[in-house]
């Protein structure tokens, strides 16, 4: 058991959270180079996640109350009711608890059963295997690999893409 696991909106007191999450040394190297890292695209992302709640947002992840990670959203398909995951991030102090897969799980349960998607869709870096493994804990279905699709200062790495459709929610 990972304690009370708490997900609320992410609010413009998260920035300064949120900004030293992302630039950890044993996170930054993970998220996509497009990520936001610096307070003014936090705060744009806040904005425009204000304008269209049902469309995207940033939530915090809390952990007996205090915050230990973030998780996001964002409509990649109207019609078809698809919603890409994106920038889950987990302070470093608290891994390996299983705090990551129960605000995982309390996240699709929020983007299916209160925001009415049918399909989650998420893309990891090919070295990111504890994102992997974690993913995949959580029940996602690996779909595809982009093969050597991203330049890194190693070198070009695949993207490992991964779906989860509303009833197959352990
Ligand atoms: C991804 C993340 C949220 C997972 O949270 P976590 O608390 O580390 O998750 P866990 O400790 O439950 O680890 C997940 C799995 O990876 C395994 N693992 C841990 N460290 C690992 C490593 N260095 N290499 C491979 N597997 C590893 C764990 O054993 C666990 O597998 P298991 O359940 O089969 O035992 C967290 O590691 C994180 O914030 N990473 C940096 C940002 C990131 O990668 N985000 C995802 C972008 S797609």
């Amino acid at each position: 058991m990972s304690g009370e696991i708490g997900l609320r909106r992410a609010t413009l007191d998260d920035i300064l959270f949120l900004v030293e999450l992302a630039n950890h040394e044993d996170v930054a190297p993970y998220l996509a180079a497009v990520s936001a890292r610096d307070p003014e695209a936090f705060r744009a992302e806040l904005e425009a996640a204000e304008g269209a709640p049902d469309e995207r947002g940033r939530y915090v992840i809390e952990h007996d109350g205090a915050r230990a990670g973030t998780v996001a959203f964002e409509v990649v398909n109207r019609r078809s009711r698809i919603a890409q995951l994106y920038g889950l991030m987990l302070d470093p102090r608290v891994r390996g608890r299983g705090i990551a897969r129960d605000a995982t799980r309390a996240f699709a349960r929020h983007l299916f059963d209160e925001l009415g998607f049918h399909r989650i869709e998420l893309e990891c870096y090919g070295f990111n295997e504890r994102a992997i493994r974690h993913f995949e804990a959580c029940g996602f279905v690996r779909e595809g690999v982009k093969r050597r699709a991203y330049r890194r200062e190693e070198g070009w790495v695949d993207g490992v893409l991964y779906g989860l459709l509303a009833d197959e929610l352990p």
